[in-house]
């Protein structure tokens, strides 16, 4: 057996998936039941752009599971002084038994996992953001039930990581996805054909669109972000008119089903992808789904911790 790492939505089959998303549940239920970690054993997790979230939930996430989290800013780690990736990742797994991780390009995760000897958990790369659909899912479940053959529509970005994980994590749940994006925002293209060959194997569907209105249509979920993700700030495009017309507001949300679920990431940038109204509204279930980053990514972490106890015994 080799590691497994958390590096994008599709490193974990749908069924495997689902195991993750059940000791979430269980998790939730009884966040102190699971010490896979004790020792304490430690979890390192850094991070080379903002976070709110992801920091709290990790932190916190990693001392209810009995281990310690090393807590750094990536930036004052030798990391910034040009020790390779490998390197880095060689050193921590002495230290550590996981390593999470909030960088720029996906390509630098991958170097981290291959020179790791622990498992890699992204904590949102420019690509994608699979610990926050995680959580996603584990929200929309809680609300819907079985998710298979319901419909999700992103608005907003195509091109960044939420989009991309929403595509490739859904399908992987059985979610029917719709991505609206103003054009000139759509998603990757490798990401969509790594899309299409997990809903094939899941019979979800995948639709793409430059019409918000349409997308809204009779959806089951709306969820939105940022137009404007960390890293893009002076990449020179227009990320305000062309997306106006997305923006989740009441107008949007009487096209979705009468019991839509809204979801946002978060930080929400009120006013701009999503009104008050909408965010502060009946539909929307953004705490709870913050709330859940805290159990889904313990789940994540009781999971791989299993598969990796399992290789240090071969
Ligand atoms: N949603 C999310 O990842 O939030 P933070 O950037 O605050 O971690
Ligand atoms: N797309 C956003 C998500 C923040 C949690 C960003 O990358 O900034």
């Amino acid at each position: 057996m080799t590691i497994r790492h958390f590096l994008k939505d599709d490193d974990v089959t749908a069924a495997e998936q689902a195991e993750i998303l059940a000791i979430a549940a269980e998790l939730k239920r009884d966040p102190q039941s699971r010490k896979p970690l004790a020792g304490p054993r430690g979890v390192a997790v850094m991070f080379e752009k903002n976070s709110t979230r992801t920091r709290f939930s990790f932190e916190m996430g990693i001392a209810q599971l009995g281990g310690h989290a090393v807590v750094v800013d990536g930036r004052d780690t030798q990391l910034g002084r040009e020790e390779t990736l490998a390197d880095t990742g060689r050193v921590l797994s002495r230290y550590v038994d996981a390593i999470v991780w909030r960088t720029f390009g996906q390509a630098r995760l991958d170097e981290m996992a291959s020179a790791a000897t622990v498992p890699v958990v992204n904590a949102l790369s420019n690509e994608f953001h699979p610990c926050q659909v995680l959580a996603d899912l584990q929200t929309l479940k809680e609300r819907k039930g079985d998710l298979g053959g319901r419909n999700l529509t992103y608005l907003g970005d195509g091109a960044n990581n939420m989009a991309h994980s929403l595509l490739l994590g859904g399908v992987t749940a059985g979610l029917n996805i719709t991505i609206a994006a103003p054009e000139g925002f759509e998603p990757l293209p490798w990401i969509v054909e790594l899309a299409r060959v997990r809903a094939a194997e899941t019979g979800a569907k995948i639709a793409f669109t430059n019409d918000p209105l349409a997308a809204a249509e009779g959806a089951d979920a709306l969820v939105t972000d940022t137009w404007m993700s960390m890293g893009q700030e002076n990449d020179g495009l227009d990320r305000v008119a062309p997306f106006r017309p997305f923006q989740v507001n009441s107008a949007l949300l009487s096209r979705a089903a009468p019991d839509v679920t809204v979801l946002h990431c978060l930080p929400a940038h009120r006013g701009e992808e999503i009104t008050d109204e909408v965010l502060d509204g009946p539909h929307s279930v953004v705490w709870d789904e913050a709330e859940n980053r805290l159990h889904a990514q313990k789940a994540l972490l009781v999971w791989l911790l299993e598969k990796y106890e399992a290789v240090r015994n071969e």
